[in-house]
């Protein structure tokens, strides 16, 4: 494709996505396809000639029936996921420019704009200065590489003191029975181990119990175990619960273990100066894992993860060969050194674009207003009868159940299950159901960008219409 048919065509589909974007509202919100539609769309073999992009909007369009809106002001689901048009075009100029950035050296402005943008991030959350940040792609590889450095810290910490027999104890990771799933899933690719990752028991408001997280430690010490990082939650998923920090740090420095802080999802309100005691305590974590891609509003994929210490990073992510070399080095930050990849997107621009387009106060305005919405969600929820409320609401997302009264704890379920499926599949809005402790309930997580007030108090007449409406047999 010449520069002159990337201008002809770049035109037609930038309005392709502006024409998108202007009639999200009117579209189902939930993809109703069934399994293998999409696929069926295209010829089993790919094609031997050049086909051009003749018709290529008509083919596009024909994917919509698969595609999930979350952008529409009425997606409630999982959590939002906000990619603003400002942010869009970023992504579009990153490619456009064909930077990969594998060292400084190979792209100084991607490298040097990461270092200025995961800093101005830094401020906005209020974080002390000697956090660094990097862009990872997500929170997942971020808590990975956390506990990837947390292996490799205590395996140093224990030579320091006591020589190669203490790193021969199987090293120990917390995390709380409501950890997000990639949390397990790291301290298993990390190495640790089935038998030494601690799911620790929370609390009536689903935040990890000090007592019990000190129980599991002073039990592996005793056992001959070598306890060695916790991953605190600020926002779980279910439920936006918030694990106690400051005391979690606490323990961590009297034990001598790494905090990491997954505060994927709910990091992004610490740029309201009024929601920061949420994680009072955050300047003694280890390392810290913030998704600008969900809440705050930059497009998938863009991942913070901020190190209080970054030699610890480095000594566990670093390579030196030689075809890597530059004169720069000693005096330049190489990212390679600073997670798993070697190469790296221009990711950087999206934030910037973002902030050029919104500025700090309209980010913060717009939390405000879900932070609004999702109170006020709270208080119809509490002042209706027969609904309930299932978990505190720190923040945007209100966990709900609809409980007729009448009904054995499975009936609950099915009821619960039933009337927001009827939802999902009306089109109307989307919502997501979970298990909090063995039993359902449905989440609104509010905070899709174009959601305002009106679109809530909708989602609230239809969730009482349906809960209404459906019959379980006894
Ligand atoms: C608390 C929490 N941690 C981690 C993740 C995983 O995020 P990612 O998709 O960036 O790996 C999520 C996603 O929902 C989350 O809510």
């Amino acid at each position: 494709m010449s520069p002159e048919e990337f201008r002809r065509l770049g035109y037609q589909l930038i309005d392709f996505i502006a024409e998108y974007r202007a009639g999200l509202e009117a579209q189902p919100v939930m993809s109703r396809v069934q399994p293998g539609a999409i696929k069926a769309l295209f010829p089993p073999t790919p094609p031997a000639q050049a086909t051009g992009f003749e018709g290529v909007q008509e083919d596009l369009e024909a994917l919509f029936p698969g595609l999930t809106h979350w952008q529409s002001p009425n997606f409630f689901a999982w959590f939002p996921s906000n990619a603003p048009l400002s942010s869009v075009l970023a992504d579009l100029v990153a490619t456009g420019l064909g930077q990969t950035g594998i060292t400084w050296q190979a792209s100084p402005a991607l490298t040097e704009v990461e270092e200025v943008m995961t800093d101005w991030l830094r401020q906005m959350f209020g974080l002390p200065e000697y956090f660094q940040g990097v862009i990872q792609d997500t929170a997942s590889t971020g808590t990975l590489v956390a506990l990837l450095t947390a292996r490799e810290w205590a395996t140093e910490h224990s030579q320091d003191r006591g020589g190669l027999q203490a790193e021969a104890r199987p090293l120990t990771v917390y995390v709380s029975d409501q950890a997000h799933s990639s949390v397990p899933k790291a301290a298993l690719l990390a190495g640790f181990g089935r038998e030494n990752l601690h799911l620790i028991e929370t609390d009536q408001d689903h935040a990890m119990r000090l007592d019990a997280l000190e129980a599991a430690i002073q039990r592996d010490l005793a056992e001959g175990r070598k306890p060695c990082a916790v991953v605190a939650a600020v926002g779980t998923t279910n439920t936006t619960a918030i694990d106690p920090v400051r005391p979690i740090a606490e323990l961590c420095q009297r034990y001598g273990l790494w905090l990491h802080v997954d505060a994927a999802m709910a990091g992004a309100a610490m740029i309201l100066p009024e929601c920061r005691s949420l994680w009072d305590g955050i300047e003694h974590a280890d390392s810290i894992v913030i998704n600008p891609h969900k809440w705050l509003g930059v497009a998938f994929d863009c991942s913070l993860y901020y190190v209080r210490e970054p030699e610890h990073l480095i000594r566990a992510m670093s390579t030196n060969p030689s075809y890597l070399h530059s004169a720069a080095d000693g005096r330049v930050k190489n990212y390679k050194d600073w997670g798993i990849p070697l190469g790296r997107r221009f990711r950087a621009l999206k934030i910037w674009f973002t902030l050029r387009d919104q500025g700090v106060e309209g980010l913060q305005a717009r939390l405000r207003r879900d932070i609004a919405n999702a109170r006020w969600l709270e208080a119809q929820v509490r002042q209706t009868p027969g609904w309930e409320l299932l978990a505190p609401v720190p923040l945007q997302t209100v966990c709900v159940r609809y409980n007729p009264g009448h009904l054995t704890p499975e009936q609950l379920d099915r009821h619960t299950q039933d009337w927001v499926t009827r939802i999902n599949q009306s089109g109307r809005a989307f919502l997501t159901p979970a298990q909090l402790k063995g039993r359902w309930m449905v989440r609104v997580s509010i905070g899709a960008e174009s959601t305002e007030r009106s679109h809530v108090e909708a989602l609230w007449n239809l969730m009482q219409q349906e809960a209404q409406k459906v019959q379980i047999e006894r």
